[in-house]
């Protein structure tokens, strides 16, 4: 935790309820009052996958800067890519407040917000905007809550966003919008990735990856029918995953009863068991982005060995405040130099095999 955030951030902000201390965060980076804080930049830490090259392998997750307001300011905290995002077509202001739960035992998050975003079309003008801005901005893309036509809404995403995107995920594992997870199941997926790849092969000019967002809360099954169905499509990755419905394990004596996604330290387990168990399945080729838990060096090292290419946080940065990216990344250069490895992905899958041998906890 940065010193500053320790003394003061963190006791100001958790004064105040969840989503009015995420706003004040937002608005924080979009004046840059919060200074930026590059890591070292060691190529060591550089990652090629999907056409693209991240200078670092920690992203900033979709869900804190879901309208897009400030990728750029999470670069400059040392992320090496970041996700916007999810974005519905339509503006919707998702579930009745209150909907953000912070579990301060635990180190976790419940939230139940429901795809609160500004839609595509302010996005897209921000976006625009800093279009001519370096670095790897993902965009998330979902579907409004009371869609007719599901999929229809992710090809909306992909054929607004297409000129801006440095790639997509695909978020079919929100567990706030009712039926979403669905999307999951085999027949429904394969409609969702047909349409989806086939208006991405369609657009013009540079191919876009397209990566698929999937639940912790899979079974074996589940895992089977999913990476037998990416194999007949030409997606470019998963990321894996999203916030669990599970409360298995919570220490804290508030909020553990309310509805919605648990993220942050309990989700760790779980996350990487079901990252591992998917590597097994799809073998080495397929970019897997890990994200769940992440807190530390070790914890994201530990993603990358269990068969992550890169990794993403959110939950952590708001009980370690915004020095952490930073903190990570530079730990991942130290740890390289003191275990003498020659670049990070050198250590993906080194434990698959042991993480995938657990069960997903019940
Ligand atoms: C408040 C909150 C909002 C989120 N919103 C989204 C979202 O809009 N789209 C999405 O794909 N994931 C969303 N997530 C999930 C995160 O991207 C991530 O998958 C999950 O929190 C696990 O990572 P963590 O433990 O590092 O937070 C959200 C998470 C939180 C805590």
């Amino acid at each position: 935790m940065s010193r500053l955030f320790g003394l003061i951030g963190r006791k100001m902000l958790f004064r105040l309820d969840p989503e009015d201390a995420h706003g004040l965060s937002i608005k924080a980076l979009k004046t840059g009052v919060v200074p930026a804080c590059l890591p070292n930049n060691d190529p060591a830490l550089r990652v090629a996958i999907a056409g693209l090259s991240f200078p670092n392998p920690l992203g900033m997750a979709a869900g804190y800067d879901k309208n897009a307001e400030v990728p750029d300011a999470l670069l400059r905290l040392g992320f090496g890519f970041a996700e916007v995002g999810t974005l519905t077509p339509r503006a919707q202001f998702g579930n009745p407040k209150p909907r953000v739960f912070r579990l301060v035992e635990d180190n976790a998050v419940i939230n139940r917000l429901g795809f609160n975003n500004e839609g595509h079309d302010s996005a897209f003008r921000r976006l625009t905007e800093r279009r001519s801005h370096a670095g790897i901005v993902g965009i998330n893309i979902g579907s409004n809550k009371d869609s007719t036509d599901r999929v229809a809404d992710y090809v909306a995403g992909i054929r607004k966003f297409h000129s801006l995107a440095s790639y997509f995920t695909v978020n079919i594992s929100s567990p706030n919008t009712p039926g979403l997870r669905d999307l999951q199941a085999r027949e429904s997926l394969r409609e969702l990735l047909e349409k989806v790849l086939d208006t991405r092969d369609a657009q013009p000019g540079v191919r876009r990856p397209v990566f698929l967002k999937i639940a912790p809360d899979l079974t074996e099954a589940s895992l089977d029918d999913i990476a037998a169905e990416i194999g007949s499509h030409s997606l470019d990755g998963l990321i894996i995953s999203n916030t669990t419905l599970s409360r298995a394990g919570l220490k804290s004596s508030k909020s553990t009863r309310e509805t919605g996604g648990l993220s942050g330290e309990p989700l760790f387990e779980r996350s990487t068991i079901v990252l591992a168990k998917m590597r097994q399945r799809v073998g080495t080729d397929l970019p897997i982005i890990g994200v769940g838990g992440i807190k530390s060096t070790a914890t994201a090292i530990a993603k990358i060995r269990a068969g992550a290419d890169l990794v993403q946080l959110y939950t952590s940065m708001i009980f370690n405040g915004p020095g952490l990216a930073r903190e990570i990344v530079n730990g991942m250069s130290t740890t390289l130099k003191r275990d003498n490895v020659s670049t990070i992905a050198a250590l993906r899958d080194c434990d698959v095999d042991d993480w995938a041998a657990k069960a997903i906890p019940v």
